[in-house]
């Protein structure tokens, strides 16, 4: 029996955007995976399927609504094992779905596309009768995704390899922009090459979680956009923008020279699962802070360090073990500990609100890009600190 189709999953799941069945079930992903991909486990564990190997499994990958990691460690790695970083991959189908729902896409808009990986989104995009440029940095990927887009019958996409944070200006005004990698920080060329009133839709997040929310962007002018965020999700990152995982610079003289307290919260509390609002809401309230989660031995234990560069660096810790109270240091100009049960108690305090009730503002000068977040109404900036 052939498969259920992309198309077929997506309603059947009641994911389908309206006014895009037409092209999902235009565009066969398996036109556009590669013959070895490692279906995305939330456990971690990544095995590779084959096609060759095991042709049954392979179209069950392709199928399914599952992100298939299609290159690790920007390449270098070969094997089946799985390498160290994910560094592209076909994303899973329904949060594709959501994202091209938010675009607002009608059919004739020349559109952007950053991240273009296998070339599925751009088909998508292309058969939704946009004028599609897709930029990707990987050579390989690039040029495997015009391949896919021709066999696909979708030749007239231009695939740019280079940095999509340059964005491709021989193309521009765009009418919309979609990225399918996480940023952190937006590049002024994407606001510089959208028109008035463009959507630019993109993952992204904070120093304080590996995960992002969608951000639906209306571009006011080459130097402002703004809008919310409207759902969480998770995107590999530019690659420029990937979190280093800091070097816990410890000052001299600690823990002795370091400010102890207590607090009556849990690790739970401040660290969440993937897709709670927490740890995308500290992110917002408490810039600049990058957690490294060292577990103990028993469920709800470890060691929270939370680290903040500057002039002079900013570093806490805080301790969580059964029948204990949690134990806090903390060192340097800020208080991080303090920040982040700051921002937990005004979380907490204000009803515990989900991504979608923040958003952002950038605005461009000077060169320099400002993203301003936002709670509930635009004139409602988040107070970083009280
Ligand atoms: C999640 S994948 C994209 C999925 C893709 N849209 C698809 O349909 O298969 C993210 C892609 O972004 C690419 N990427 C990362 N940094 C980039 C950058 N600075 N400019 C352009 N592409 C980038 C990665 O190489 C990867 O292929």
């Amino acid at each position: 029996m052939e498969p259920a189709s992309i198309a077929d999953l997506l309603v059947s799941m009641d994911r389908m955007p309206a006014g895009w069945e037409r092209a999902f079930r235009a565009v066969d992903r398996a036109l556009f995976a590669p013959d070895r991909v490692w279906p995305f486990t939330y456990d971690g564990q990544q095995h590779a399927v084959d096609r060759t190997l095991d042709p049954v499994a392979w179209e069950e990958a392709v199928r399914g609504n599952t992100a298939l990691v299609t290159q690790w460690d920007d390449g270098r790695h070969t094997g089946p094992a799985p390498g160290l970083v994910a560094s592209s991959s076909a994303s899973m189908p329904s949060a594709v779905a959501d994202m091209l729902l938010d675009l607002d896409v009608h059919g004739g808009e020349r559109v952007l596309d950053i991240g273009t990986g296998t070339g599925y989104t751009a088909a998508l995009l292309a058969a939704r009768g946009c004028a599609v440029t897709t930029v990707e940095v990987d050579e390989h990927l690039a040029d495997q995704a015009r391949k896919n887009l021709a066999r696909a019958g979708y030749p007239d996409v231009t695939v740019i390899t280079g940095d999509g944070a340059h964005g491709h200006s021989a193309g521009a005004p765009y009418e919309r922009i979609h990225v399918t990698a996480g940023v952190r920080h937006i590049p002024a060329a994407w606001l510089e090459q959208a028109r008035p009133g463009a959507i630019l839709l993109l993952p992204w997040g904070t120093d304080y979680s590996p995960h992002d929310a969608a951000l639906r962007l209306v571009v006011e002018g080459p130097a402002r956009a703004c809008g919310p965020f409207t759902m969480a999700l998770s995107f590999m990152k530019l690659r420029a923008q990937r979190a280093v995982p800091p070097a816990i610079d410890l000052p001299e003289g600690w823990p002795g020279v370091a400010r102890a307290g207590a607090t009556e919260l849990s690790l739970a509390d401040v660290v969440g699962g993937p897709y709670d609002p927490i740890a995308f809401v500290v992110g917002l309230r408490v810039p600049g802070c990058v957690p490294v989660l060292v577990p103990g031995e028993g469920a709800g234990d470890g060691t929270l360090w939370l680290t903040a560069g500057g002039a002079v660096p900013s570093v806490a810790a805080a301790g969580f073990a059964r029948g204990r109270q949690p134990n806090v240091l903390q060192a340097g100009p800020r208080s991080l500990w303090s920040e982040v049960e700051e921002a937990y108690r005004w979380w907490d305090r204000v009803g515990r609100p989900e991504v979608f009730d923040f958003g952002l503002t950038v605005t461009v000068g000077a060169g320099d890009v400002h993203q301003v977040p936002w709670y509930g109404s635009l004139d409602h900036e988040i107070p970083e600190r009280s």
